[in-house]
């Protein structure tokens, strides 16, 4: 398998890519509901002469050689988000309040453009290689990636690669690091228990939304006081809900938010001390705290030898110079976290942002992804395969 073979085949490839992005963008569908989408997928790659078998309801797996344990698996995330499209794109949505708005129309057309060229060069790779096609990704209803891993998506598998657009780090760059490069999430919903009454007589009462401010306060020092000038977390309260008029001390207040952490003595000592400030600004006030804290996907750890390969590839696709972590990790999460924790792998980013303007950022109404990425995209993964395939086959890991 020679690796100019590799890339040369892209270039035809790319048009057609371009359409069948477009057309996944049309028809955004959200987690776990991507049936459209799953049928064309199941279509290109059957048509490509793969025998693609679904996983996690609506995702998909297929394998080049069928007939040979899997040693490399690529993943592509296949949902939408809920989401308004203002953009007046020739491809628009067809869907009120669906659309993708992450650009993972455009991580599927990638690993499509993957399978084109694997399925014409089957011959010339002896080793099996693994296409996971994961629903679900935005967690609206849970997350795929840990449903395909539990039906055993990567049973054999030696190594897992994936990837994502990044408006904020420049187009033509690749960004890894190994270790932590995206965060591990913890959701909190908090319910202030007080004593309403007239807004004359707070005599009389005991006002959640005093105590609420001063919870949302108290918080921000589980960064700023709790943790070194290192940091590592981020605490964010995303709303904050009480009464219904000026006069009236109302009986309750609510507050949601998002809790990001990077470790786990970090993430332990995050959470011991958010229990312990809502406790006590609750008693100090005089109010009750019900507090619902729940767990999220977990931190996406990179395998250092994975991230170096990643990184290898893309010194020679985008160049020495465009290659580095710089601005990881990132405090949004992912659950190909769980992919990564279940055998080694590394998750990059491909920069998408234009020169000399701000553009949009992933989950933006006016977002839309970037079509000269696929083939870079296509390059990275491909590359992988050139350089990794062997190694794993002199490992004595497969045929
Ligand atoms: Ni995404």
């Amino acid at each position: 398998m020679r690796r100019e073979r590799l890339f040369s085949e892209i270039e035809g490839l790319v048009a057609g890519l371009r359409t069948i992005r477009h057309d996944l963008h049309r028809h955004p569908e959200l987690g776990f509901a991507e049936h459209r989408t799953q049928s064309v997928v199941r279509a290109e790659l059957e048509r490509l002469g793969y025998r693609p078998r679904p996983s996690a309801e609506t995702g998909l797996i297929a394998d080049l050689h069928d007939d040979r344990p899997p040693l490399l698996a690529f993943r592509a995330d296949l949902d939408a988000l809920p989401i308004q499209e203002d953009l007046p794109l020739p491809y628009r949505s067809i869907h009120d309040g669906r659309a993708h708005k992450c650009g993972h129309d455009g991580h599927t057309t990638i690993l499509l453009g993957v399978a084109a060229v694997l399925a014409r060069m089957k011959d010339e790779i002896p080793g099996n290689i693994r296409l996971l096609f994961q629903p679900a990704e935005e967690g609206v209803r849970g997350g795929g990636a840990r449903v395909m891993v539990e039906e055993g998506a990567l049973v054999g598998v030696k190594e897992v690669y994936g990837l994502h657009n990044w408006p904020a780090f420049p187009e033509g760059e690749v960004r890894v690091t190994a270790g932590p490069i995206m965060a591990a999430i913890h959701r909190f919903d908090i319910v202030l228990r007080g004593k309403g009454g007239h807004g004359s007589q707070p005599q009389l009462c005991r006002d959640p939304i005093v105590a609420g401010a001063q919870l949302v306060t108290a918080l921000q020092t589980l960064v700023s006081r709790e943790l070194s000038h290192q940091g590592g977390a981020v605490v964010s309260v995303g709303s904050f809900q009480a009464g219904t008029t000026d006069n009236i001390i109302p009986e309750t207040a609510r507050l949601k938010g998002t809790i990001r952490s990077f470790e786990p003595e970090i993430t332990a000592r995050i959470l011991e001390r958010f229990r312990a400030v809502c406790r006590g600004v609750a008693e100090a006030m005089g109010v009750q705290a019900d507090v619902d804290l729940h767990a999220g996907y977990p931190v996406l750890v990179n395998d250092p030898g994975c991230a170096q390969a990643v990184r290898e590839v893309a010194e020679r696709v985008v160049g020495p110079g465009r290659v580095g972590g710089a601005g990881l990790p990132i405090a949004a999460s992912e659950d190909f976290a769980y992919f990564s924790a279940a055998v080694p792998g590394a998750y990059f980013f491909l920069g998408a942002g234009q020169p000399g303007e701000e553009t949009p950022m992933c989950h933006h109404p006016n977002f839309d992804f970037n079509d000269r990425l696929i083939p870079l995209g296509m390059e990275m993964f491909l590359g992988l395969v050139a350089d990794r395939l062997p190694a794993l086959q002199a490992r004595g890991d497969g045929p």
